[in-house]
């Protein structure tokens, strides 16, 4: 098999190179990739990209991910988001390749309570969450045979992530302030990778699993709950820390305003991912226990 990876080196592409390899032969690009374009703003040199590589199957890990940059940029946002992923989508229907494509909960108005569905009808709030959704629409309806992942509160030990925030900020101050009114699941890009490379192995085999799946880990929390957990985490593994177990306050969405609005709800089902790839997703603590693990001084990892 051979799988055309793009974004290889954003948070999710890395762990990507990593999970993918032993399906086959990876050829992974970015945006600065010499000998073929991997940049998703040029969409004739992209098409260009997958006739000559004729990939089995193409993995398109880049996308313009600043959500509130994308409010004053909606073109870039659209070309990346939107139209790039309708060129892959083409380029492997006439090639009788499968595309998977990743997206995001911020396609949903993040009205209620209940986890979202697959189904559920749409309502982005922000630039970002139309043009996703444009994006997945372009895909589906390429013809292409394809995975659509929409997945949330994406980290990963490499590079900067809310976890790594959050500690730098306790160590600095007494008393933090997060919100404690928007509700998801923090995903490791490392999971989300694992049961890329799962699904890509069944659905070639399969292809009537081709389609748009919620993809996250099991449980949900707020932001504020999260800083919690990543700060009690730390304590417990000896970090000094400046602010103290009950010193970091909830406050609403509001108190932080930003270009973009975020859904408040972001839960979202995956029964339907599980059923049909026969996963069985984490809780999100897992995952963050083990980036935490990771990216804390060996000496302060806490033991069992
Ligand atoms: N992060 C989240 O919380 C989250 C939540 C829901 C869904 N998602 C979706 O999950 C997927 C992976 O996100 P991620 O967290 O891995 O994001 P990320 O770390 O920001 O990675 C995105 C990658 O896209 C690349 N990129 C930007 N512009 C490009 C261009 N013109 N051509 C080619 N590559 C370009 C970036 O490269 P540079 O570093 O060079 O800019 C970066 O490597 C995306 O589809 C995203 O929409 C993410």
């Amino acid at each position: 098999m051979h799988i055309l990876l793009l974004g290889k080196n954003g948070q999710l592409g890395w762990e990507l190179q990593r999970a993918l390899s032993p399906l086959g032969r990876v050829t992974a690009l970015d945006r600065h990739s010499t000998e073929h374009c991997g940049d998703l703003s040029r969409l004739d040199e992209l098409a260009a990209t997958v006739r000559t590589l004729c990939p089995d199957v193409i993995v398109n890990a880049a996308a313009h991910t600043a959500v509130d940059r994308a409010e004053s940029e909606p073109e870039l946002a659209r070309t990346l988001n939107a139209l790039a992923p309708g060129v892959l989508a083409r380029e492997a229907a006439q090639l009788g390749a499968t595309l998977v494509h990743y997206s995001t909960d911020y396609v949903f108005d993040g009205s209620g309570e209940a986890p979202w569905q697959e189904g559920d009808a749409t309502g982005p709030l922000s630039v970002y969450g139309r043009t996703k959704l444009e994006g997945e629409q372009l895909v589906q309806q390429s013809g292409a045979r394809h995975l659509i992942f929409r997945t949330s509160w994406v980290y990963a030990a490499r590079g900067g992530n809310f976890a790594k925030t959050m500690l730098r900020l306790a160590a600095e101050r007494e008393r933090l302030t997060v919100i404690d009114d928007q509700f998801g699941a923090p995903t490791g890009a490392d999971l989300l990778a694992d049961l890329s490379a799962h699904a890509i192995r069944a659905v070639q085999q399969r292809p009537e699993l081709s389609g748009l799946y919620h993809a996250v880990a099991a449980g949900q929390t707020t932001w504020h709950d999260y800083a919690r957990y990543v700060i009690d985490h730390a304590r417990r593994a000896g970090v000094p820390l400046k602010t103290p177990a009950d010193g970091i306050a909830p406050v609403p969405t509001s108190a932080f305003p930003t270009p973009a609005r975020r859904p408040g709800n972001s839960r979202l089902s995956t029964a339907k991912l599980q059923a049909a790839f026969e996963l069985v997703l984490p809780d999100w603590q897992q995952g963050v226990a083990r980036m935490l693990d990771e990216i804390l001084p060996a000496t302060q990892a806490p033991k069992g």
